[in-house]
């Protein structure tokens, strides 16, 4: 669906020049809700403003549906955009129109027939859940509420891809549920491709199929949610995921825990009974786990949980006890270090 083929973009200014993209290549693929996670800076949003050309690249492609856009006449990439919806952090509504304004404007200016235009307006307040909302002005609404006529705007261009540039980086964490339901429900009822930009991982955990992690203008690791999650391979991707399962361990605890056995992170994949695996260990061997903390979550619809275990005991039966859990399917990961407060590894 989308096709991005070592896509470079270098800014030029008088402060020197800026490599935001450095051959960057992915695929997201049709129907597929596809997350770029990446601290500020890393050129998120420089990738994803190329995708509809509201910034040419400096070399490499896009293509969207088969068809290269960075070559199209003005006329054809018109014609083009209109399969690419877009929504902002800012929400970027008309402040002097009403909600059904913000919705109808648009489409009157790109030629939507007069009698075709009150019924899109209406169907996609209505799918955002703002039906009750059409005469407010922005100012009047909720920073949710906003994110939604600017989700029924773009929608009611009825896009094959949806761009979303940090849509929920403004919102607080129940609002920004809500949003991600919507975005999900869009995905799924309407079969329309997305393709969002985050710097949070809870984001991309849970709605995202796929997911790249950009850094200084490359991406350093992509695959699929679950196996990001589960093997993080970059450092940067190890931070990220461990800003979801925050375990508040000190450097003091990790020290003196260390004393008397090991802190391992267990892994469990498509799995929930962690508990007796824990309980069978303690009997089967001579160590002594305890539970320090965990977390049982989701990444998209899959469970995934992680635990951290304090196991008392002499090295070599923790490292049997340890085998045992592996061939059990689940991952072990040794915690011998903490910092930032909350990175372990
Ligand atoms: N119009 C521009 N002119 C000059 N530099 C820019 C411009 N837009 C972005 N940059 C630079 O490109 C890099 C990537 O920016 P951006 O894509 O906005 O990152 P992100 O969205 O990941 O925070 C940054 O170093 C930024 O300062
Ligand atoms: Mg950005």
């Amino acid at each position: 669906m989308i096709n991005i083929h070592n896509l470079s973009k270098t800014f030029t200014s008088k402060k020197g020049k800026v490599d935001a993209l450095k051959e960057v290549s992915l695929e997201v693929k049709k129907g597929e809700i596809f997350g770029v996670i990446g601290y500020s800076g890393a050129g998120k949003s420089t990738l994803i403003r190329c995708v509809n050309l509201l910034e040419q690249p400096t070399a490499g492609s896009v293509q969207i549906d088969g068809t290269e856009i960075t070559s199209l006449s003005s006329k054809d990439l018109l014609k083009a955009r209109r399969k690419i919806g877009m929504i902002f952090q800012g929400f970027n509504l008309l402040k002097t129109a009403t909600v059904y304004e913000n919705v109808a404007i648009p489409l009157k200016l790109t030629g939507v027939p007069k009698n075709k235009i009150d019924e899109r307006v209406n169907r996609y307040l209505d799918i955002v859940g703002l039906a009750d909302k059409k005469d407010s002005y922005p100012a009047q609404l909720s920073g949710g509420q906003k994110q939604r006529v600017a989700i029924a705007r773009a929608l009611s261009h009825e896009p094959e891809v949806l761009l979303s540039d940090e849509a929920t980086s403004a919102l607080d964490p129940d609002t920004t549920d809500s949003i991600l339901d919507l975005l999900l429900k869009i995905n799924e009822e309407f079969g329309i491709t997305i393709l969002l930009i985050t710097h949070e991982m809870h984001v991309i955990q849970r709605i995202c199929d796929r997911v790249a992690v950009m850094e200084n203008g490359e991406i350093v690791e992509q695959g699929h949610t679950l196996d990001v999650f589960t093997a993080p391979k970059h450092p940067t991707t190890q931070k990220f995921v461990n800003s979801i399962f925050n375990f508040q361990l000190t450097g003091d605890i990790v020290k003196s825990l260390r004393k008397t056995g090991e802190i391992i992170a267990l892994k469990f994949i498509d799995q929930s009974s962690e508990e007796p695996v824990l309980a069978v260990v303690a009997k089967k061997f001579d160590v002594y786990p305890n539970i320090l903390s965990g977390m049982i979550t989701q990444v998209k619809n899959e469970p995934f949980g992680r635990l951290l275990v304090h196991f008392k005991g002499e090295t070599g039966e923790i490292q049997r006890a340890l085998h045992f859990l592996r061939n059990q399917g689940i991952q072990t990961d040794e915690v011998i270090r903490y910092e930032d407060n909350k990175r372990i590894s």
